[in-house]
Parts: structure tokens; sequence; C-alpha cells
């Protein structure tokens, strides 16, 4: 583990453009697993940039997210797909066919899971898989819980996740109640995965994920098990470690 503490959320997102960046340009046709949320999208913004420069060229890159919300159509605004959509894919060169999520409305929930495994061995696994931090410990919507589970799979969110998420929605009642996730087993199998962490609230789930036991109550604690793991934190998020 190579892990970077950096003075802000502005640096922390320019150190993961530049990994993911460098990643691109050594391998044009890099299959990346990519991330929502508040923490990448200074990342993101940073990739834009670097693409409209010409530094990094997107029409090799291949995507595969790691989650979605059950249950909501992907134009809706809060959909990941949506997200992803605004804050990257119609910014940069990659063919929107290269870029893929799980579908919350598909019409079979184990079908799904079943497809999104296999668009993710289709796609010959993931070269760089990008991750921020849940406050619980949370990778993707890999929630707490009894087991670690290695495939895509059908999720409860858990009450604190619907709360911290429902910052952007109109009200809770709207924030769904299942989600559907790429399990540990894809993401631990990355070549590289970089774990992109900022502000005080996720020092205690960073502590937890690095340094405490590797346990399915912290998700984040299995990348203990993974040598090529950069970790980007602010020096608020790193404050516990
Ligand atoms: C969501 C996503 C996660 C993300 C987490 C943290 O639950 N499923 O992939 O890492 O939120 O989000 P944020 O970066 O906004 O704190």
């Amino acid at each position: 583990m190579k892990l970077y503490i950096v003075k802000d959320y502005d640096e922390m997102s320019e150190k993961v453009a530049d990994v993911i960046a460098s990643q691109i340009i050594l391998k044009p046709d890099t299959v990346l697993g990519l991330a929502t949320g508040t923490t990448p999208i200074g990342a993101y913004d940073k990739l834009i940039e670097y693409n409209s420069q010409g530094k990094v060229d997107f029409s090799e890159v291949k995507t595969v997210n790691l989650d979605e919300y059950w249950g909501i159509a992907p134009d809706h605004e809060q959909s990941y797909r949506y997200f992803m959509d605004k804050h990257l894919f119609k910014r940069v060169n990659i063919p929107y066919s290269s870029t893929n999520l799980p579908n919350g409305m598909a019409p079979g929930k184990e079908e799904e899971c079943v497809r999104y495994d296999t668009v993710i061995s289709d796609v010959g696994g993931i070269d760089l898989q990008l991750l921020g931090l849940g406050h619980n410990g949370h990778i993707g919507f890999n929630e707490p819980d009894g087991i670690f589970y290695k495939d895509t799979h059908i999720v409860d969110l858990t009450q604190s996740t619907i709360e911290a998420n429902s910052r952007l929605f109109a009200s809770m009642d709207e924030v769904p109640r299942q989600a559907i996730t790429m399990g540990v087993g894809p993401v631990m199998s990355a070549k590289l995965v970089v774990l992109a962490v900022s502000g005080e609230g996720k020092a205690k789930a960073l502590r937890d994920s690095l340094s405490g036991p590797v346990t399915p109550k912290v998700p984040g604690s299995i990348l203990q098990l993974k040598d090529e793991l950069i970790v980007v934190a602010d020096r608020e998020a790193a404050a516990l470690l």
C-alpha cells in the first residue's frame, strides 16, 4: 500500500486524477472501475481538463461502475448513470457504448446481478478501480454485514447510508432503500485500487478500514489484503491514522 496524505480536497483530486491519467497513458485500452459520490467529482473534473488539453485520450477506455440504486431509471437525476454522464462520460471522448453500470430498473434482480458480473468478465476485469469510502466504511454499496459478498448483489441500504445520501434527494422518503453493487471480488482482483478519502467525517471509517480488524462489518477493511493499493487522503480524513 502507498499512502498519500495531502492538504485538502483539491490536492486529493489532482493526485487521484494524475494516477488515473498515468494509467490511461500507459495502457490506452484501460478498464476503469469507477465510483460515484462527492469524493471523485474533483478528480473527474481534472480528467476532463486533461482530456480537453489532449493529455489523456479516453477513446479506447472502458468503464464499469461500482453500483446503482435499485428502482430508479437511468435518466432519473439521482441515478448513478445520470451522475456519471454528467460528471464524466459526456465530457470526455469515451464511446458511450464503452461505459457500463448496473441497470437499476432491470426486470429481474438475480438476472441483472449475473448480467453485470458477465459484463465485468467480458471486459477482461478491472485495471484500475477507484473507490470512495462510506461513513460506515462501505465500498461501492457493500454495506457492513456478516460476510463479504464476492459477486454483484442486491443490498438493503443501512439507515446511516440512506441519511447520508438523502442530501442529494428532495426528501429522505425519495432515497431508494435498495441498491445493486459490484461485490468485493472484482474490486480486489483489480490490478490497482485507488481509494480517495476526504473530510473529517471519514476519519474513523478510514482508520477502521486501514488499521482495524479485517471484517465485513467494515467493508473497506478488506483492502488490507491488497498490496496494489494507493490511498489518497486529505489531512482531515487522515487525522486518526
Ligand atoms: C455512496 C456510493 C459509494 C461512495 C459513498 C461515499 O454510497 N455508493 O461508492 O463511495 O457514497 O460518498 P461520498 O463520496 O459522497 O462521501
